[in-house]
């Protein structure tokens, strides 16, 4: 019996393949050779059902209008989204805070490329999403995705690769695609977003009038229109602010979007201060704090709901009450009705503080000011970022849509106000939630207050705000950094010259890039296996020739093998006692066809 080995995945999912292999399973019949016809998918979703004659009429009458959302450049926004990338995340010990026990997560490179990275191991995993993208003022907008070699860009960008020319472009109003070229950027960032959250996941994504109509389109469909939940209104300044010479703008908006709307049941944002001091306990009730409510009942008067009610001290009151007979009378049996502090007045329900699960989230959002952000980062003696959104604000969005063990993600994470309200929020509740920031090592101004203190990019403040945060609470967080992947990949042998093609296309025999490093490669291929980040890996003991490493995904879900040696020794393989569900991935070289064949049959054997 012979089996076949697979190749261990080089590259990440590709979005489209995905979504393709779906809709195949969901509508076979639409099949035409194993593709999609797309006539027929059309006819059977509006035409085979009474509804779907309607919208025919309708697409018959305005053939040649609908309703559709497009820019110059959506069409190469997408394809650049379905790129795969040819990148990997290298794991930074010497940046991190306890990397062996953190499952916090800081990862430095262009947030495109990493969310691609992020599509397999993080397919709806993350709870919320919070971000604060650049809001095309004209100046914030720098990083250039290069269509071409979008990862070249970024090693330009990053000092990994020589820069030809300078990166740093802006989006200047005057640009004839000025909507456009920051409708790309968003679009394919969005959309890999939506693929990583939970079923009842919501993304936050805070912007101001430049964009906000655009982004609610954009939004609308990458999310659809039934997922948008509502949109809050921040009210960032106090004062005027010079602005505008005719218009003052005080607020900045923060759309919020479900993955699923159907998936969600109820949303709460917590009581203000002054709402909790509402609650006493004036008899001194066991059950803690309450707040007392009126009883009464107005618009109708259902005769079965007016009686009369006597209170502890025979004081008499005939209401329409909102509560039958019987049940008032429950409520006073189990000590839920108030008749105030001297016993004769009005009754009242009592309502216990720990029964309120909050307060439906309100649009309106008046708890910090953009000048509390920079507090924030001055009581941690850091003010060398400009404009950071502030701790509360952030913390608010975590409280309406996370609970205890929550992943919670922002890839314009800036100076990681984001990690900070995660981390201060399990602090206060007692929960783990854990974060994963995204941040473009962008240069900080030449002549700015970041550069005095030391910091050379936009990642070093926010790698350093999560360390000063970490270390007050006690806890840690692992940096990544995007890099060029480990294997040698197709366009490492595009060349003209046939002579050098040759010579390049025999070191392609040999997958991995020279002076490879095992960690470095332990972390591609887990990734790309679809392991998330914080995954164990640890060296199998007890092994006389070889060095072979379990690693083994948070949940304990997926686990696997894997040898880099340049052979395999078959006692060590034996002890290892691999069985039909292990899977075992090590280099092609390392093995001959009949140690290839044995262990097919034993394991399910990865090779690369
Ligand atoms: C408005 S700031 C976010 C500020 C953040 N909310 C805070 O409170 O500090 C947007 C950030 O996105 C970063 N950024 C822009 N393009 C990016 C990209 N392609 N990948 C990763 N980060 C990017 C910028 O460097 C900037 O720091």
């Amino acid at each position: 019996m012979t089996k076949t080995i697979d190749k261990s995945q080089r590259t990440t999912a590709i979005p489209s393949e995905e979504r393709l292999r779906q809709l195949k399973q969901l509508f076979p019949e639409c099949l035409t050779e194993g593709e999609v016809d797309p006539e027929k998918l059309n006819n059977l979703l509006f035409c085979e059902s009474g509804g779907g004659n309607r919208d025919k009429n309708i697409n018959e009458i305005d053939k040649n209008e609908s309703y559709r959302f497009t820019w110059a450049g959506k069409r190469t926004a997408i394809r650049l989204l379905n790129m795969p990338t040819e990148a990997t995340l290298k794991p930074c010990r010497d940046n991190s805070l306890h990397f062996d026990t953190s499952q916090n997560l800081f990862i430095e490179g262009d947030n495109l490329e990493v969310l691609k990275l992020l599509y397999k191991p993080y397919f709806g995993r993350i709870k919320a999403i919070y971000i604060d993208p650049p809001y095309n003022t004209g100046g914030d907008f720098v990083y250039p995705d290069n269509y071409a070699k979008p990862l070249d860009t970024y090693l330009q960008l990053s000092g990994q690769m020589d820069a030809k020319g300078n990166l740093q472009t802006s989006n200047p109003e005057t640009s004839g695609r000025y909507h456009s070229t920051w409708l790309s950027m968003m679009y394919p960032r969005l959309f890999l977003a939506r693929q990583l959250l939970t079923d009842d996941g919501i993304i936050f994504v805070s912007i101001d009038d430049r964009e906000v109509h655009n982004l609610r389109l954009i939004m609308n469909e990458i999310f659809g229109e039934e997922n948008f939940i509502g949109g809050f209104v921040w009210r960032k300044k106090a004062g005027a602010g010079a602005d505008s010479k005719l218009f003052f703008r005080q607020h900045e908006h923060i759309l919020m979007y479900a993955q699923n709307i159907g998936r969600i049941e109820e949303l709460f944002q917590p009581l203000t201060e002054k709402q909790r001091s509402a609650y006493k306990n004036l008899d001194n009730d066991p059950r803690g704090l309450w707040a007392s409510t009126d009883l009464t009942r107005t618009g109708d008067n259902d005769p079965a709901r007016i009686y009369e009610v006597v209170s502890p001290t025979g004081k008499k009151f005939t209401h329409c009450w909102t509560y039958t007979k019987s049940n008032f009378q429950q409520l006073i049996d189990n000590n839920l009705i108030w008749w105030g502090k001297t016993g004769n007045s009005k009754p009242k329900r009592k309502r216990f503080l720990k029964d309120k699960k909050g307060l439906t989230p309100r649009s309106w959002v008046d708890i910090a000011l953009t000048s509390d952000g920079g507090r924030d980062l001055e009581k941690l003696n850091l003010s060398v970022f400009d404009y950071p959104k502030p701790v509360k604000l952030i913390k608010l969005f975590l409280q309406i849509a996370t609970h205890s063990n929550d992943l919670v993600l922002d890839f314009f994470s800036g100076s990681c106000t984001t990690a900070q309200a995660v981390m201060e929020l399990n602090q206060e509740d007692g929960g783990t939630r854990r974060f994963l920031m995204v941040q473009l090592p962008e240069p900080t101004p030449e002549k700015s207050a970041a550069r005095a203190a030391g910091f050379e990019t936009i990642a070093e403040i926010g790698k350093e705000r999560t360390r000063r945060v970490c270390e007050k609470v006690d806890t840690g967080f692992r940096v990544f950094k995007l890099a060029k992947s480990n294997y040698q990949t197709e366009s490492d042998v595009q060349t003209d010259d046939p002579q050098t093609y040759i010579s390049q296309l025999e070191q392609t025999l040999e997958p991995l890039r020279e002076g490879w490093r095992t960690e470095d490669v332990l972390y591609e291929i887990a990734l790309k296996e679809g392991y998330p980040l914080d995954s164990i890996i640890e060296k199998v003991g007890g092994l006389a020739a070889n060095t072979v490493f379990h690693i083994t995904a948070p949940d304990g879900t997926q686990t696997c093998h894997v040898c880099l040696d340049g052979k395999l020794a078959e006692t060590d393989i034996e002890r290892l006692r691999l069985s039909k569900d292990s899977v075992f991935i090590c280099r092609d070289v390392a093995l001959d066809d009949t140690l290839a064949a044995n262990l097919a049959l034993q394991c399910h054997l990865k090779t690369i």
